[in-house]
């Protein structure tokens, strides 16, 4: 079909609307920095991109303008590995031609395209502080890696319409000036600045296995590729700096071809692209686990034991998932098998990953600790050993943290907490896409837990730990998480937290009211000094009135009315309760997704993640509860 102007142009807009507002760094080197016809189409794309409301950040390279210089002074280029080797006299001339000339020239093209370019190296405002680097011991005598990036200063450049135009030049605290490769100074900008692409212009199609483009290259590959020798030389740097972007943070990373005119606008503006993507692979929590158990001589695999493996991203990359896998009736678990193993009572975790793993298209088997013994009848090591010779996955509800941990490191098939007596990361997962479905996932985010600080709480904190939040926590004295946790999660400086007695404190203005029960599993023979020392910790009407008018009111379940939560709350406009409840299925899909299949054939890298998740929100306007209380009128 021939698509027409019209055509074209609005098939342009839902790229438009995403991108909107979002950074993109571009590293600018090769044939589109020297033909003049390429030059011109690059500073029009770079131009168009900011004029629709996309921030970017050119990083340029000038490889050619250095050697050129050099020979002509009759200085003799060294290259070691594919890397320019820089003594003092090479630097003079780098600083010379790169933060000069080439810089410049940059500037001048994009200016001429109607941009409001400004040329920057990385010493100007301390833009880039570089330590040495020296890639497996080798020396390269001036060269420098990115230590960190002026991100506040570029940032308030971008947000006055300019475009940063930076020659790849660092310095290091000591007031050393170094020569740094500009695909990794690109990549160093682009994990400082949270960009959403990387892109990586250079003079192939991408990368080019047996003549054929590849669209899409994850890590696991590339290190095969970089063995066999298929990527080699320049590309190597390359793409491990575009890994290092993605370990960080950045979304995507893109290799195209800048000898061809326009190449950065079909990247980004049309479905199929024009180069190579490059992606996270198993997007969860797995690879860096997979990596130590490897390291130790131990079976790669990946578990879900806790969020200290997590970043943000994964937890967006799983809340992602889940949109999709709510969309498709695709058997990613077809022909695996998964053991569920409680120690303790459960209603919605056992059900909800049994329905879970048979709409994915595999088998489980439910087997109580009677049965079993773990630990008694049976050492926990032989009984992960076992059961990882029938099964694909052992999901795991225990008392003793130690044990799970345990039974990870001997099984050979990924583990999952499905709650122990430190931690519940499957239940806090599912909260999080409830607070994302009703739209209060986002910064500001004030999370009060009212009540005990018990294995709940702690996964509220580990996941503090990860995903930026205010989380007060009201316990009394006595009954506060776990201080090993906390100290952990203060220490990584991503959320405010407090733990405070009095939740009245925790409720002032919260977004989301949070309780469970006052009296845990295997807690009973406490019950009554706890109804006791609990008393003020309920959340009832006059609480919830402190909290934000359109507060979630959440409870794991299962509740104890008139306990920790009152009739009145949990019946009321604001409680989320059964959504949260439901959500354990759709959330523990994609995490036994993740786990056990290649997911990056079930999402689409074109799909509008934030479209998608649009399409899943609720407001507590259209969600009904069967009974309603208004709290705020
Ligand atoms: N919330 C929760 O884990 O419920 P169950 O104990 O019923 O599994
Ligand atoms: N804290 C509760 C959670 C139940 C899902 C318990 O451990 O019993």
């Amino acid at each position: 079909m021939i698509q027409t102007k019209e055509d074209i142009l609005i098939g342009a807009l839902p790229y438009i609307q995403r991108y909107e507002g979002k950074t993109f760094v571009i590293k600018y080197g090769g044939a589109a920095m020297t033909d003049a016809a390429l030059k011109d189409s690059f500073a029009k794309d770079v131009t168009l991109l900011k004029k629709i409301g996309i921030n970017v950040v050119i990083v340029h390279g000038g490889g050619n303008a250095v050697s050129e210089l050099s020979t002509s002074l009759g200085v003799e280029p060294r290259f070691v590995g594919g890397q320019r080797y820089t003594d003092e006299a090479t630097l003079k001339m780098v600083v010379m031609t790169l933060t000069g000339t080439v810089n410049k020239e940059v500037v001048g093209l994009i200016n001429h395209a109607g941009g409001n370019a400004i040329g920057l190296c990385g010493i100007d405002n301390n833009l880039i502080t570089a330590k040495k680097h020296a890639p497996k011991g080798i020396d390269l005598g001036l060269v420098g890696e990115v230590e960190s990036v002026n991100s506040e200063f570029l940032n308030s450049l971008i947000s006055t319409g300019i475009i940063p135009v930076i020659a790849p030049v660092g310095v290091s605290t000591d007031g050393e000036v170094y020569n740094i490769n500009a695909d990794i100074a690109a990549s160093g900008i682009a994990q400082a600045l949270g960009a959403e692409k990387l892109f990586f212009l250079s003079d192939t199609e991408g990368v080019i296995v047996e003549g054929e483009l590849v669209p899409t290259l994850t890590n696991a590959r590339a290190q095969q590729y970089i063995k066999q020798g298929i990527i080699s030389g320049g590309m190597i740097p390359k793409v491990n700096a575009a890994f290092e972007a993605l370990a960080n943070g950045v979304k995507k990373v893109h290799l195209i071809n800048g000898a061809a005119k326009h190449s950065l606008l079909l990247e980004i503006f049309t479905h199929e692209g024009v180069g190579t993507q490059i992606i996270r692979e198993e997007r969860v929590f797995g690879n860096r686990n997979a990596g130590e158990r490897a390291a130790k001589g131990m079976v790669p695999k990946q578990d879900l034991l806790d969020f200290s493996k997590m970043s943000k991203q994964d937890v967006e990359d799983l809340l992602h998932l889940t949109d999709v896998l709510k969309k498709t009736d695709a058997k990613p678990l077809a022909g695996k098998h998964v053991t569920l193993l409680f120690q303790k009572p459960s209603l919605r975790t056992r059900v909800s990953f049994e329905v879970g793993v048979s709409q994915l298209g595999g088998t489980s088997l439910y087997l109580s600790n009677e049965g079993i013994g773990l630990g008694e009848r049976e050492s926990v090591k032989d009984v992960a050993r076992v059961l990882s010779s029938y099964s694909d996955c052992i999901v795991a509800r225990l008392f003793d943290h130690n044990v799970i941990l345990g039974l990870a490191e001997h099984s050979t098939v990924p583990v999952i907490n499905a709650l122990t007596d430190l931690s519940h990361p499957c239940q806090i997962l599912a909260d999080m896409y409830t607070v994302r479905q009703f739209g209060k996932l986002r910064p500001g985010l004030k999370v009060a837990f009212i009540g005990d600080g018990n294995n709940v709480a702690n996964s509220w904190i580990e996941m503090a730990a990860i995903y930026p939040m205010h989380l007060s926590i009201a316990a009394p004295t006595g009954y506060h998480p776990a201080p090993q946790l906390l100290e952990a999660a203060l220490r990584s400086g991503i959320s405010t937290i407090e733990i405070v007695n009095d939740p009245r404190i925790a409720a002032d203005s919260a977004d989301v009211i949070y309780t469970d029960v006052w009296t845990s599993m295997g807690q009973e023979e406490e019950k009554q000094a706890r109804l006791k020392a609990f008393k003020d910790y309920q959340v009832n009407s006059n609480l919830v009135r402190l909290a934000h008018p359109n507060a979630l009111i959440m409870h794991c379940l299962p509740a104890h009315r008139g306990e920790e939560i009152t009739e009145e709350a949990m019946e009321s406009k604001n409680s989320v309760v059964y959504v949260q409840a439901e959500n354990r299925l759709h959330v523990q899909k994609a995490v036994l997704a993740t786990l056990l299949s290649d997911t990056s054939i079930l999402t689409d890298p074109a799909v509008d993640e934030a479209a998608l998740a649009e399409a899943n929100e609720y407001s507590l306007e259209n969600y009904e509860q069967t009974e309603t209380t208004v709290y705020h009128s």
